[in-house]
């Protein structure tokens, strides 16, 4: 089940990513801080029985949604999650009169075929963003 994020998620929330780097988890808890506090950034959690199993954080940035943040918890990735939050993240944004959708991945993230998968395409790269990683821009269109 998809629903939106609320303020009692959000330890199950930082305990979905598997944190190799200590400042990521801090920025998804200034981007939970966010959700909970601007009027423009939204959550929306997937539940199963046991608990919440994965996430995504969007901000609205007027025409155009922006994923801040997407994560399905290991061991349940590969069963549709990850498009279902997506999902709710095109109704958003369509509610919201956005054009697009857009986000970033690390070029050498795997996950950037999900992307492809549910209809992004590649808009752009951006050579040494922050901590000098590679990235590749998605821009889905929904209007
Ligand atoms: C990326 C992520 C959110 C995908 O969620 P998911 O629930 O596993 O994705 P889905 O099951 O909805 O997959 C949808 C399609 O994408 C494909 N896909 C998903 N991950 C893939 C990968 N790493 N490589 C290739 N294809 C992939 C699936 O096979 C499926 O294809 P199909 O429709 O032909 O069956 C998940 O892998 C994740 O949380 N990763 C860790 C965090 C992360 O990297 N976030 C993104 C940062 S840019």
């Amino acid at each position: 089940m998809i629903r939106p994020y609320q303020q009692k998620d959000r330890e199950e929330v930082l305990g979905i990513y598997t944190y190799s780097d200590p400042t990521k988890k801090k920025r998804i808890e200034v981007k939970i801080n966010a959700v909970e506090r601007l009027d423009n950034w939204y959550g929306f959690v997937a539940e199963d029985d046991g608990g919440i199993v994965g996430y995504v954080l969007i901000e609205d940035l007027i025409g155009g949604m922006y994923v801040s943040e997407l994560a399905v918890k290991e061991g349940y990735r590969l069963h549709g999650i990850g498009t279902s939050l997506m999902k709710e993240v095109e109704e958003l944004a369509r509610e919201k009169a956005c054009k697009n959708i857009s986000l970033n991945c690390n070029v050498d993230n795997p996950n950037k075929e999900f992307y492809k998968k549910i209809g992004f395409e590649e808009s752009g790269s951006q050579i040494g963003y922050r901590e000098g990683q590679d990235k590749i821009w998605f821009l889905k269109r929904v209007r």
